[in-house]
């Protein structure tokens, strides 16, 4: 699906931006303490070399809040009229996180939903919250991602563990004109449910508890098949781009950074390579935070140290399969 996201001629500008990681950092030594697993290996095949994680007591709204509170400062802003909250590890199953976290914000009563769409959450978070702009619903609307994927981990398995970080980043989205820096569109999202079997958590949702057979205790945990997620990774986020630059009216010569969903050093190599694109202009943190899901977009603009009217493209590709871009030329915001 592509769309400019304008209607008679309002749009969403990008207008502050926020970040939360929890203070606890585990290191690939830490990892390789307890998992067959090396530094060397991880540093090799993934490009990681630590990652963030929450302990006991905390969870995503946590998380949440405080990226949420960050890009209201950012913005010079203490109101919003809507909270997106792309999230794949709620605090819970029922309710969404998202009313919490607007609550926990000081904004009770405003509209407050969450979105499921896995590693390319914050982008279809980011088409929800223009959207509601665009239509005239919301004028401001804060839109976070956050997940905390250390709690849905299986222990024992050395891959996973490796690549998985929590976080959170958050925009706040307010009205604006098209031409404007920040200005957000066109958009282009898609999803292939025939691969849905590649990134999974089998168990926790009606589909093993309608059998009446209580689920298996590793089942409550995530699920990946590293190999052809990494290979679609590459070719749906490489189409995205191609499918959203061509409506923006771009050539990939005109980006001057990309920032893409961190899931693997090699990914996004091998995506600077099928754009035809230096790899110096694709923006990169997965060595300091690894795959931290909805929350890895913003995380990386965050540290991307982006200039004022630089052209920056955003694509991000996950689990559903999902995936999705936008592009805007970036504004001028203080990260906090
Ligand atoms: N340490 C040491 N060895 C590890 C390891 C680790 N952390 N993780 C996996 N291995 C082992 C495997 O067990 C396997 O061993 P075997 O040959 O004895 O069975 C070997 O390394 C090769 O595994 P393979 O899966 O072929 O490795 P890979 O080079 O494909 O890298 C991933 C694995 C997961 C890093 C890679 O496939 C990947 O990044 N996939 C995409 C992940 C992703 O993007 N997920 C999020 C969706 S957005």
């Amino acid at each position: 699906m592509t769309g400019h996201g304008l209607r008679g001629g309002v749009t969403a500008v990008l207008a502050g931006l926020g970040t939360c990681l929890p203070p606890k950092v585990v290191t690939n030594d830490d990892l390789s303490l307890v998992l067959d697993t090396s530094d060397e290996w991880i540093v090799r095949r993934t490009g990681i070399r630590r990652r963030h994680v929450i302990e006991p007591g905390s969870s995503t709204s946590v998380l949440a809040a405080e990226a949420g509170r960050r890009a209201l400062k950012s913005a010079q802003c203490d109101q919003a009229d809507a909270v997106v909250l792309a999230t794949s590890t709620p605090d819970m199953l029922c309710p969404a996180t998202a009313p919490e976290v607007a609550d926990a914000l000081g904004l009770a009563g405003i509209p407050a939903f969450d979105v499921a769409a896995v590693c390319a959450g914050f982008v279809y978070a980011l088409a929800t919250g223009a959207g509601l702009i665009s239509t005239g619903i919301a004028e401001r609307v804060l839109v976070i991602g956050a997940d905390t994927f250390s709690t849905i981990l299986d222990p024992t398995d050395r891959t996973t563990r490796a690549i998985f970080g929590d976080g959170a980043g958050a925009v706040l989205l307010r009205q604006g004109e098209p031409g404007e820096p920040g200005a957000l569109g066109p958009f282009d999202l898609g999803s292939d449910g025939s691969l849905s079997q590649l990134i999974t958590v089998p168990a926790g949702g009606s589909r093993q508890r309608a059998s009446g057979v209580p689920a298996a205790e590793r089942d409550h945990y995530f699920t990946m098949q590293g190999k052809p997620v990494f290979k679609q990774a590459v070719t749906r986020m490489t189409e995205s781009s191609r499918s959203v630059l061509a409506r923006a009216g771009w050539t990939a010569d005109d980006v001057d950074r990309v920032v893409a969903h961190q899931a693997n050093a090699r990914i996004l190599a091998a995506l600077a390579d099928s754009l035809g694109l230096p790899p110096h202009k694709i923006a990169s943190n997965i060595d300091r935070v690894g795959n931290t899901v909805a929350a890895s977009i913003p995380l990386a603009l965050a540290d991307a140290d982006l200039r004022t009217g630089e052209k920056v493209l955003l694509t991000a590709f996950g689990g559903g399969l999902s995936w999705g871009s936008t592009v805007l030329h970036w504004p001028d915001v203080v990260p906090q």
